[in-house]
């Protein structure tokens, strides 16, 4: 056993603000972290070094343990010979390190970090920051994300945050972020009423998905509509791009006319709730609908898509990771023939909990809502609406992907209190009232069609 001493002071790395806006290896415990509001102390140090055959036990000034193996440690070298520090990549080659490799010594440095040389012939030399070390602590790596699952009236109101806030303030944005990963979804309120909002905001956090459809796209009651949504009909809860591999995660929709009291109105409902409520109701039907794939599809006269995916896509711990339902792109089940009729009793059930009224959320978006949810988590629909009405949405979509590395940015970017942006958002170059929506300019028409509600 080594026993050390805690220092008084901790001492900052230095991390350049470029350094955070680029890709870090190892920040991703630390959002979580930082989303569970654990707030990261500056005078945490390691105050004991307890070493074993495989590994080395870590304890800390506030009596967290830690474990790290030897090939742990060595494998996260970050010396210039291991770690190409500009590209940010690893050099080191695994082949080259035995697994059973040990230390030679281990000590800490006057600055309180973790020094290794080791017993491979050369004595190379490893050095870890406590920050690094204690983000990859096995006991904090392991927290899930914090989610909100919610039915009808476990919403005191809708997750909000204004415009005006999101367009100006990191915080916000990470605000936004945080909130739209905890109840699946957010409006973003009082939003100018005008065209290109949503991929400007969809650009705040990062690259646009694009689609077919374009990086934006708009939906109303169109003549000779390519799909159900440009109709003025009720479209069923159910989420964008079922009959895609790799369906988008985040969903934008922008009001910049509603219908008023003529219909129209937003229905979300919390996939991963209607998930819960199955599997406590009817445990055959959700692991009918976890384990064998339904066929979806979408076609127009210049695409066919076809895609056999889940239901409810589970994680190798048998948690609910995503949903993908649309009723409306269902091609005939091919599954083994003696599972068919469970399977659409399976369906079935699963088409009525997400329309019961204990679980759906509904409410009317009003001009200038922008509202934004996880399209892999909750299913969205709308009411019909009265043909004569001018409802009209615009709208992009966003990977998850995106979300996440935006947010680990911004929580690295914040907690470390840096007086400059880390982004500067796009801003509008031509502003457009909205009444050129129904007079459509050339540019407007070649993106005027979609698939969402
Ligand atoms: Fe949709």
């Amino acid at each position: 056993m080594i026993t050390l001493f805690a220092r008084t002071k901790y001492s900052t790395p230095s991390i350049s603000p470029s350094f955070l806006q680029s890709r870090s290896f190892f920040s991703f415990s630390f959002l979580r972290s930082f989303d569970r509001h654990e707030p990261y102390s500056k005078f945490i140090k390691i105050t004991n070094l307890t070493k074993t055959d495989e590994g080395l036990k870590i304890l800390w000034t506030d009596n967290h343990k830690s474990y790290f193996h030897y090939i742990w440690l060595r494998d996260s070298c970050m010396c210039p010979s291991c770690y190409h520090s500009e590209a940010e990549e690893k050099l080191l080659d695994l082949v080259s390190v035995p697994v059973s490799l040990k230390p030679l010594s281990l000590s800490l440095t006057k600055e309180g970090n973790l020094e290794v040389v080791w017993n491979d012939g050369n004595n190379h030399k490893s050095t870890f920051d406590t920050e690094f070390l204690r983000k990859h602590s096995t006991a904090s790596s392991v927290l899930p994300e914090d989610y909100f699952i919610w039915g009808r009236h476990d919403l005191k109101r809708l997750p909000e945050i204004p415009y005006s806030e999101v367009i100006n303030k990191d915080e916000a944005v990470l605000d936004w972020l945080n909130k739209l990963m905890k109840f699946g979804f957010v409006i973003i309120k009082d939003a100018p009423k005008q065209q290109g909002i949503s991929k400007q905001l969809a650009k705040l956090v990062n690259f646009p998905r694009q689609t077919f459809w374009g990086e934006d796209w708009s939906v109303k009651n169109t003549p000779n509509p390519e799909n159900l949504s440009l109709t003025s009909l009720e479209l069923k809860c159910h989420t964008d791009f079922v009959w895609s591999e790799y369906t988008p995660g985040v969903q934008f929709l922008h009001c910049l006319k509603s219908a008023g009291n003529m219909g129209g109105e937003s229905v979300l409902v919390d996939g991963f709730k209607v998930a819960q409520v199955l599997r406590e109701q009817d445990p055959n039907a959700f692991n009918l609908l976890s384990t064998y794939p339904v066929p979806w599809y979408f076609r127009t006269k210049k695409f066919d898509y076809t895609f056999r995916g889940c239901v409810i896509e589970l994680d190798k711990n048998g948690n609910v990771k995503s949903l993908r339902y649309n009723q409306a792109n269902r091609l005939p089940l091919d599954g083994p023939t003696q599972l068919i009729p469970d399977m659409y009793r399976a369906l079935r059930k699963f088409a009525e909990l997400i329309r019961s009224t204990n679980l759906t959320q509904t409410f009317l978006l009003q001009p200038g809502d922008v509202l934004v949810f996880n399209n892999r988590r909750l299913l969205h629909g709308r009411t019909a609406f009265d043909s004569r009405a001018e409802r009209y949405l615009e709208g992009c979509y966003l990977d998850l992907e995106e979300v996440m590395c935006r947010r680990t940015i911004l929580a690295n970017y914040l907690s470390r209190n840096f007086s400059e942006p880390t982004f500067t958002p796009d801003t509008i170059t031509t502003p457009m009232d909205v009444s050129p929506i129904y007079t459509p300019t050339p540019s407007f028409e070649s993106n005027a069609t979609s698939s969402t509600q």
